[in-house]
């Protein structure tokens, strides 16, 4: 099953959202690598500082308005050398996943993180049963690298779609 949903860049108003929908990750899996859910304050900054660095950070919407998912891009490193390089991130509400959101939403995020500059996507995904995760950025371009104990994909981000 296909849901298409509304792809938008996220406002302060979202961040409650976005805390729940990152909370239940912390909560029941490993592929956030937080113990402790950040706090709605903390996404509305992290929503303000990402947006004031220039970086995409979208909001997935339901036909009814209810928020899916969410994705952003930041640099990997802090020194200028990696001003090119971002990371994504990408987490969907479990209630919605495997009808094509992801997909759609990180589409759109390597779209606009090519216009925002970035030469160069990684992806961190932790290898313990995150097989959505890893077929998503795999269809997408991104190729793996690192040991076995850890991923490290990466997409030429100037050969997206
Ligand atoms: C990872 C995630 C964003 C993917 O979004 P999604 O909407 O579920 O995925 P889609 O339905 O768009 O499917 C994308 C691709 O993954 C494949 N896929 C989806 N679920 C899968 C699963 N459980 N096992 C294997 N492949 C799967 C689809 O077949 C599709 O492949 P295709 O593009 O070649 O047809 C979402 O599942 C999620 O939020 N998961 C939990 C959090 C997480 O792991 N976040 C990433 C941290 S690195």
């Amino acid at each position: 099953m296909t849901t298409k949903p509304t792809i938008r860049p996220a406002i302060a108003a979202d961040a409650l959202q976005v805390a729940d929908v990152y909370a239940e990750h912390v909560r029941t899996g490993v592929a956030t690598f937080d113990l402790d859910p950040p706090s709605a304050r903390t996404w509305e900054q992290k929503i303000s500082e990402t947006r004031r660095d220039g970086w995409p950070f979208l909001i997935a919407d339901l036909p009814g308005g209810q928020v899916a998912g969410f994705a952003y891009a930041t640099q990997w490193r802090p020194k200028p050398g990696y001003r090119h390089t971002v990371e994504d991130t990408i987490y969907l509400s479990p209630d919605v996943v495997g009808q094509g959101i992801g997909r759609a939403l990180l589409t759109r995020l390597l779209a606009d993180c090519v216009t925002a500059g970035a030469r160069q996507v990684l992806a961190v995904i932790a290898d313990s049963g995150q097989p959505a995760s890893l077929a998503l950025h795999r269809s997408l371009g991104f190729r793996e690298s690192g040991g076995s104990r850890g991923w490290e994909s990466s997409s030429d981000a100037r050969s997206t779609p």
